[in-house]
């Protein structure tokens, strides 16, 4: 008698993804997930997304709401004691309408693509002294760890030019960055949020500084600039405070991961390598691919604010949809053969790690500059450049990278 293998319940591969070790290589626990259908009952209310065109929808529905503070009363009672999420749904990105379109607004002409494209010059230059300066520290074997000093250091330094940071802080803001992405992770108990809330009280104060200094002496920064539109618009000085703690915080964590996953899967590999450093039209179409299959962002959340009915199944008010981008990211109905890396696949650009609908990440044209430039850079100046051993990822889920990348330059 042959054995038909059983499905294991959707909650016990909800715990072994939460896991340490889950964490480290998620993608056969989506598939576990998926083996249940495109959409996952996880209980009464809470249901996962796993299919690219559940999450698609779900991002785009007019029900499925951001967890601003009305949502968070429904999804987490007791939140309002916890800074991370007091601050967190001061932002754009933790709002509804019409506070959303409101405070995004007001930030999306500095971040367009048109705005983006006249930083490419400050970015190159930055990229280029983050290139020196690992092989700088590389030189004569030594081992570097390649997040603290290139996939952190280069977008806090881009963010640092735009916004006026001093140069000297950037280092320090690390951990505190660190930290506040914890607080978005799925907790199990309130308590856990406290590194986040202490961190996230450490970065509103160094912002409200960072405010004050740039309202006494103005300058061509960002900073200035959003301080002087402040008067005769409809934002508060709060609004403007918590949504540049927002772009500080996902300006530079998302962009880390990605750097560091773009330089391990290329060093791995002598073909990518070569086109990455010799084909400059090669170097878009890998990182959308990079971004498919293994993205910095892994999971989102929406709170149904009404009854509905979804894709046939019964979402009740109140109810977590929680959208495993990743996962849709590998949908076999989206992207054929979809768990191999290939960086000529049409239509890679499908893939959902910027989000889509409202909340489409303000910062993708940065974010994928910094990408482009970088990357090409560090491959051609550095050509010797090997990770060490087998680096492993964040104890996170919902944004996730490696914590270290130990690698020598050759
Ligand atoms: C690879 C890099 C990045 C990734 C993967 C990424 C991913 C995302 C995602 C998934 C969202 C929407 C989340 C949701 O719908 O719930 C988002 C929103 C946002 N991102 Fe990014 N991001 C990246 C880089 C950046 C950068 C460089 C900035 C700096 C300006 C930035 C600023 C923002 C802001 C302000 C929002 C909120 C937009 C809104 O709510 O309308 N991101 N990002």
């Amino acid at each position: 008698m042959t054995e038909t293998p059983t499905l294991a319940e959707p909650l016990d591969v909800m715990i072994r993804l939460l896991s340490f070790e889950g964490k480290q290589n998620p993608y056969p626990l989506y598939e576990e997930l998926r083996a249940h259908g495109d959409l996952v009952r996880l209980g009464e209310t809470h249901l996962l997304a796993v299919g690219h065109e559940q999450i698609s929808k779900a991002l785009r529905h007019p029900v499925l709401l951001q967890t601003d503070a009305a949502m968070q009363d429904l999804r987490m009672p007791g939140w309002r004691e916890h800074s991370s999420w007091v601050w967190l749904t001061r932002n754009m990105l933790f709002s509804n309408e019409p506070d959303h379109e409101r405070m995004r607004r007001f930030f999306s002409s500095a971040f367009s693509a048109h705005s983006v494209a006249a930083f490419a010059p400050m970015v190159e230059r930055l990229a280029d002294d983050a290139v020196r300066h690992v092989g700088e520290l590389g030189a004569g074997g030594a081992e570097v760890d390649l997040v603290e000093e290139f996939t952190y250091r280069l977008p806090i330094a881009v963010l640092g030019e735009l916004l006026a940071i001093p140069e000297a802080d950037l280092p320090g803001l690390h951990p505190i960055i660190a930290a506040i992405t914890t607080s978005m992770d799925p907790v199990g108990d309130l308590a856990q949020l406290a590194p986040g809330d202490a961190a996230m009280e450490e970065l509103a104060a160094y912002v409200t500084d960072l405010v004050a200094t740039r309202r006494a002496a103005p300058g061509p920064d960002l900073t200035s600039a959003f301080i002087r539109a402040l008067d005769g618009s409809d934002l508060t000085e709060q609004d403007l405070i918590a949504n540049i703690m927002a772009v500080i915080v996902a300006g530079s964590e998302a962009p880390q991961d990605l750097l560091g996953n773009a330089v391990r899967i290329a060093v791995g590999d002598a073909d990518l390598a070569r086109r990455l450093t010799g084909e400059p039209r090669f170097v878009d179409r890998y990182l959308e691919e990079v971004l498919r299959w293994d993205p910095p962002v892994h999971a989102l959340n929406r709170v149904a604010s009404e009854d509905l009915e979804f894709f046939g199944e019964k979402v009740v008010r109140g109810s977590a949809v929680t959208l495993l981008v990743a996962a849709g990211n590998r949908d076999p109905k989206r992207f054929a053969d979809p768990h191999r890396f290939d960086p000529d696949r049409e239509g890679n650009q499908k893939q959902l790690t910027f989000s889509a609908g409202a909340h489409y990440c303000l910062g993708a044209a940065l974010a994928r500059l910094t990408a482009e430039t970088a990357i090409p850079l560090l491959l051609r100046r550095l050509p010797g450049l090997k990770v060490v051993g087998s680096p492993g990822f964040r104890d996170q889920i919902v944004q996730r990278g490696h914590d270290r990348l130990p690698v020598t330059t050759g």
